[in-house]
């Protein structure tokens, strides 16, 4: 697909995402916030049904407790996971224009071309000094055996490089203002939000707002375990905001300041981690495609040892392909001990599980799983979008796997008289005990169908004239158009089958 096109697809998602009600720019009147999104009356159907459909897979089963942990914690937690040292970002401001980037989404603001004329200008100009041309070849190098003849993946290392990061800056024209050598030399930015607990606002009582989920489930590993009497192997999953102050947001709601994780730590003896970290490779990539993801569109992107962060033995993204390219959506990590042995370091309270069988002490090593909710909501709402043509006309229809689809059934009379008001409204009082729904009389069914197409209701009921001698409705179903009748007392249990809910 073209470029062109692929930024379409998204401008279209963008647009149907306002126009149906699933997501809105926050505080839309006054501007907008960067970074910070709404979900409308369809959105959060949507995220919910995410929400519940990843807690149904990860804590419906013996090995799995959940919690609900305060975003706000103790400020030594982070500083004991090491955020407050090392959560950060390189980032460069234009003297000229005063815009601020990332280092390593800079690339991602030129276009390739230009991406390839600066590699080889700065090739060109360092020809005669060995020791920069010999970095300069071992860095695309290494770009190359990771990310193959990616010029965007050259052009990154080649910035983050220590040596040869501020000469190739100097070489560069701000994407902003279009001035060349105005950039300052790479400084580090913490990307915490802080705020301030109790009414003093000094060092004393700064707290962030957590960056991740994972910590509150650290420091209660103990309390889970201990409460609920689990052994090793187990975890504790949870879902919840987290916050990172992004220099670049980016693509929607792949790259926002606040948004939602679902994540989830599994605690194994340490001789055990391999198995379990394949173990949960294989169960969260399948989740994906058991919610209808496309399995063409889904792939691992296993990370480098040399890449790997350093708490962690291994480390995979399951990466969806975006209208932009591949982009993750979940982090699956062994952190081996490190983070309880850093807060039992921190907080001077043992963390160590206790073996009754080996009457032996010892800090587990955590198998991670640690998706976006609001990340994979933009990859079902992408995976799900289609433009197909019916009878001459073009009808939009988000494919949703009926578990996740924000409205299950709505339901029509055909047309506002004879009784058929009446019997759609009593199909629809007794369908909404059981899952939402929506009545709707306006138009020409036709156009009814295409509304609920667009918002991916998998069944739209029809009251007819048929129904006033039969009691049966027509059930037409969303993907394929068919249509049935249904007896109108057993609508019900039809829909709950088909949503298998
Ligand atoms: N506890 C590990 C952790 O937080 P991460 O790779 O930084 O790892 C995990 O984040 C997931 O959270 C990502 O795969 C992505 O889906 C989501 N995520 C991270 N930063 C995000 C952001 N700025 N906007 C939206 N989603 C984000």
């Amino acid at each position: 697909m073209a470029k062109e096109t692929q930024n379409d697809v998204l401008e279209k998602i963008v647009s149907l995402s306002k126009r149906r009600g699933f997501v809105f720019q926050s505080s839309e009147i006054y501007g907008g916030l960067n970074g910070c999104w709404d979900y409308g009356p369809h959105g959060v159907e949507l995220l919910k049904n995410i929400k519940e459909e990843w807690w149904r897979s990860m804590t419906y089963r013996e090995d799995v407790e959940g919690i609900d942990a305060s975003i706000l914690m103790h400020p030594k937690v982070w500083e004991a996971s090491g955020h407050v040292e090392n959560f950060t970002d390189p980032m460069v401001d234009c003297k000229q224009c005063k815009a601020r980037f990332r280092i390593d989404t800079l690339g991602e603001l030129i276009n390739e071309k230009k991406k390839k004329k600066a590699i080889e200008e700065f090739k060109n100009k360092i020809a005669g000094n060995a020791n920069l041309t010999h970095e300069f070849e071992s860095v695309l190098s290494s770009a190359a055996s990771n990310n193959g003849e990616s010029i965007d993946a050259q052009f990154t290392a080649l910035l983050e490089n220590n040596v040869l990061s501020p000469l190739v800056l100097a070489e560069l024209n701000c994407p902003q203002c279009g001035n060349k050598g105005t950039f300052t030399a790479a400084r580090q930015f913490n990307l915490m939000f802080k705020t301030f607990i109790g009414p003093v606002e000094d060092a004393g009582a700064v707290v962030y707002l957590r960056p991740e989920t994972a910590q509150g489930i650290y420091v209660n590993f103990l309390n889970v375990q201990n409460s609920s009497r689990q052994k090793l192997p187990f975890g504790i999953a949870q879902t919840g905001k987290a916050f990172r102050n992004e220099i670049n947001t980016k693509n929607f709601l792949f790259r926002t300041r606040e948004f939602e994780q679902m994540e989830m730590q599994y605690f194994v003896n340490p001789a055990e981690d391999k198995k379990w970290y394949d173990y949960w490779k294989e169960q969260r990539i399948n989740w994906y495609k058991s919610m209808g993801m496309t399995e063409s569109k889904l792939r691992f992107h296993d990370h480098p040892k040399e890449k790997l962060a350093h708490y962690a033995k291994e480390a995979t993204d399951i990466e969806y392909q975006f209208p932009f390219g591949w982009g993750e959506i979940e982090g699956i990590h062994n952190r081996t001990d490190f983070d309880l042995s850093r807060h039992e370091k921190f907080s001077g309270k043992s963390l160590k599980y206790f073996d009754e069988e080996s009457k032996e002490k010892f800090i587990p090593f955590v198998i991670e799983t640690s998706a976006g909710a609001s990340r994979s909501f933009m990859a079902f709402l992408i995976d799900a979008y289609y433009e197909e043509e019916v009878k001459g006309e073009m009808r939009s229809v988000l494919r949703f796997h009926p578990r996740l689809a924000p409205v299950k059934a709505a339901i029509f009379p055909l047309v506002n008289k004879d009784g058929m008001p009446e019997i759609a409204r009593n199909i629809e009082t007794d369908l909404r005990k059981y899952f939402k729904v929506f009545y709707d009389d306006k138009g020409a069914v036709g156009r009814r169908y295409r509304r609920q197409d667009e918002a991916g209701t998998p069944f739209c009921i029809t009251v007819d004239t048929q129904t006033l001698t039969d009691n049966t409705v027509t059930v037409r179903e969303r993907d394929s158009m068919d249509q049935v009748r249904v007896t109108s007392g057993v609508l019900k249990q039809y829909i709950l089958e088909k949503v298998s809910l």
